[in-house]
């Protein structure tokens, strides 16, 4: 992709400037790129956030042989309007609304040149935002459940982080053929959300034991389990499925452990998770799967694509967007996934402007907290004061008064801040107490995987 050499036009980017916590990536400004032959650009209006770049911005990300060096540019797709055509392409108009994917990974710009292969138009009533939260997700519950799961009437499947990006895309994937039972794991506020999208069974993975749940109402197990979090849950996912039952391996959510790289769960889920070995395999009668949309590419993703835009114009499926954010406000859209309050796709948008910076409360001074009334008592006792004292009291001394008010002060602002350093020593108590609470719980999943 050529960036324009002789325009002062500028594409405000996303930009990761090397692996870490949020700080990490900063809008820049770079030159507005050109569109190469075969190639579009798109005036971006949305662009979607998937749990891949979380894990980018961590350094926790592995893509083959797509090795992710910062500094680099970040996002997989969006939607817009088409600004300009590069040479030889005769499939879109200037002007036209479209989605789009880079798999150069460089798609959170306001202007980006697209190969006209991965730009598809936007279906009648869709909004940008469903269009930025149509690809990624879609496509990859569409290739799970229908190329490696063979998803048919009847079957019973389990889904992880089912109010996600992936997760809602999957349920709502599950409900085009009759009669399929769903499992879905999710945060106990989001149920009702992942119900009224069509899961029958919602799990609480944070206080009931799913193996348990699901076996309580389907002993005999289920036929097709996705698999985003590896580590312990890839063997309690192996030991529910019935025969043909498949698994598919498609992410490690359990590597990630807030805004930056905890090796402590990087460790734990390496060491705790499922070999397979083949000769069981065979005689479980089970199959296992393992799925990478990056590593795909070309064809077989521009199906599934127009695969998903057809069953989104036949009203089967509708992306659920959680919320709409900034550039400039990309920490708080990724803190929406890594504290685990999304439903749906979280989404950003170049043309959003960023949310006013919330003031701290400044200490107030007592005197300026007065009121006029107030202040005219203080004044006319003030007079009476100095009349009483035959204006005899020396320069110096008001001098020196006000030295001990200062000293008095900066004594309290001190104290204040000391308390405030108490407090904010508090948090490293509560991490170790965590920290803690996690190194006793390999017992559990040394045991799981003895199972
Ligand atoms: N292989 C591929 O081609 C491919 C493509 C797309 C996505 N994926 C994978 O699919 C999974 C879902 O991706 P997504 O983009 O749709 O994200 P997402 O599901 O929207 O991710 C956020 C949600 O995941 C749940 N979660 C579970 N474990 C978590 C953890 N350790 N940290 C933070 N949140 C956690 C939380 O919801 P609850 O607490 O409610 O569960 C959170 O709200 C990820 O593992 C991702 O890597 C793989």
């Amino acid at each position: 992709m050529a960036e324009s050499e002789n325009t002062n036009e500028k594409s405000r980017t996303l930009v990761l400037n090397a692996f870490g916590g949020h700080d990490k990536i900063k809008v820049v400004e770079k030159a507005r790129q050109k569109p190469g032959a075969g190639q579009v650009l798109v005036t971006i209006e949305a662009c979607g956030i998937n749990f891949a770049e979380l894990m980018m911005r961590q350094g926790l990300y592995s893509a083959g042989k797509q090795a992710l060096k910062p500094p680099c540019e970040l996002g997989w797709e969006g939607a817009g309007v088409v600004a300009e055509l590069g040479e030889g392409v005769t499939t879109f108009q200037v002007g036209d609304k479209v989605l789009c994917m880079t798999f150069t990974r460089n798609m959170w710009t306001e202007y980006a040149a697209v190969n006209v292969e991965n730009v598809h138009a936007m279906p009648e009533g869709m909004s940008f935002e469903e269009a930025a939260a149509i690809q990624v997700n879609y496509v990859t519950a569409y290739h799970m459940l229908f190329e490696f799961g063979n998803l048919r009437k009847g079957h019973k499947v389990l889904i992880h982080m089912a109010a996600g990006g992936v997760g809602v895309a999957a349920t709502q994937l599950c409900r085009t053929v009759p009669d399929v039972v769903i499992f879905g794991t999710a945060s106990a506020q989001k149920h009702d959300a992942i119900k009224e999208n069509g899961v029958d069974h919602p799990i609480d993975y944070r206080t009931q034991d799913y193996v348990e749940q699901v076996k309580k109402i389907s002993p005999e197990g289920v036929d097709i389990v996705l698999d985003p979090l590896s580590g312990p849950d890839a063997a309690k996912g192996y030991s529910l499925l019935k025969p043909f039952g498949k698994i598919i391996h498609f992410g490690s959510a359990n590597t990630i452990s807030g805004s930056t790289k905890s090796l402590w769960k990087m460790a734990r889920t390496y060491f705790s998770v499922k070999n397979y070995n083949p000769l069981n395999i065979i005689t479980d009668n089970k199959a296992v799967c393992g799925y990478h949309m990056g590593c795909l590419g070309g064809e077989l993703i521009r199906e599934a694509v127009i695969a998903v835009l057809d069953l989104y114009r036949e009203g089967k499926v509708k992306p659920k967007v959680d919320s709409v954010w900034a550039f400039e406000d990309i920490s708080k859209a990724m803190g929406r996934l890594e504290n685990r309050e999304n439903i749906g796709k979280v989404i950003i948008s170049p043309k959003k402007a960023p949310e006013p910076p919330v003031e701290k409360p400044k200490p107030v001074e007592k005197s300026k907290k007065k009121t006029k009334d107030q202040k005219k008592e203080a004044e006319e006792a003030d007079k009476d004061a100095t009349e009483k004292n035959d204006d005899a009291k020396p320069e110096k001394e008001t001098d020196g008064e006000k030295a001990a008010e200062g000293e008095k002060k900066e004594e309290e602002g001190e104290k204040k801040e000391g308390e405030g350093e108490k407090k904010e020593g508090e948090e490293p108590k509560k991490e170790a107490e965590e920290e803690k609470k996690e190194v006793e719980e390999p017992k559990e999943g040394a045991g799981e995987k003895s199972n």
